[in-house]
């Protein structure tokens, strides 16, 4: 069941974000949290920050599990998740490193690291909230549009348009890694809850397609949620061009 917010603009979708994820935190001190990366969430870390720093909120008993990792970056290259995630929430609030998890995208055998992150993310017991961003093309995490969407973590090859999607953030596109480590659809249904963000026009089609269609396609994976029984979609005005209301 998803149920959709639209707001107006980038900074009202963050806010309601991490109101979302407080109000998990409120319930459960020593929650897990599915995190995700991208310009999309950073504006909700932002405000993470914020409310940790008034003394809302304390991550002293949480844990974490990310999405996904590029293959191949060093753990401190800037456009690497772990140094991303680093970056915009972990060095600034009272999280214990130790308990969050992004995959090992250098891993010497990166099948097994899959295997590994997977149980990693079962002995946690799934994610209480699992924050997600969406690519142009529907993808969440590093899951791409295909005939096939892996159910589990898993090595993955990203599409042409993702790779000049994030190419904004290197300095040339060549730079981009070709392949990443991601959840499957499977691992990211098991969260308790789901928080897909939005904003901007390059997402509206995607956005469009989930939430007018009431259908699944691997061709938008993104649709997938649809299966899930508490979902949040917290959209702008723009990323809901094409929602029917
Ligand atoms: C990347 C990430 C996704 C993210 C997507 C959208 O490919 N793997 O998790 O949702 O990009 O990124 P942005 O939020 O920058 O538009």
């Amino acid at each position: 069941m998803i149920n959709t917010i639209i707001v107006k603009d980038y900074d009202e979708m963050s806010e309601k974000a991490a109101e979302e994820i407080c109000k998990v935190l409120s319930c459960k001190k020593n929650a897990i949290l599915g995190l995700a990366t991208g310009s999309t969430p950073i504006g909700m870390y932002e405000n993470l920050v914020k409310k940790y720093e008034n003394g809302n909120i304390d991550f002293s008993e949480v844990k974490t599990v990310n999405l996904d990792e590029y293959v191949g970056l060093e753990k401190d290259h800037d456009q690497s998740y772990r140094y991303f995630m680093d970056f915009n929430l972990f060095d600034k609030v009272n999280i214990n490193k130790e308990n969050t998890h992004v995959p090992n995208g250098n891993a010497v055998d990166m099948e097994e690291e899959a295997i590994l992150y997977e149980k990693i993310i079962d002995s946690l017991g799934g994610a209480d909230i699992q924050v997600l961003g969406i690519g142009g093309n529907g993808h969440v995490g590093f899951n791409e549009p295909d005939d096939k969407l892996s159910l589990y973590t898993s090595v993955v090859k990203l599409k042409d348009e993702t790779i000049k999607d994030n190419s904004r953030f290197f300095d040339s596109i060549d730079d981009v890694p070709k392949y990443a480590i991601s959840m499957g659809m499977a691992s990211i249904l098991k969260a308790k809850k789901i928080l897909l963000l939005a904003s901007g026009e390059n997402k509206a089609k995607a956005i469009g397609e989930l939430l007018n269609e009431k259908a699944v396609t691997t061709k938008n994976p993104s649709t997938f949620l649809g299966l899930h029984h508490d979902v949040i979609v917290i959209i702008d005005e723009k990323a809901a061009k094409y929602v029917k209301r």
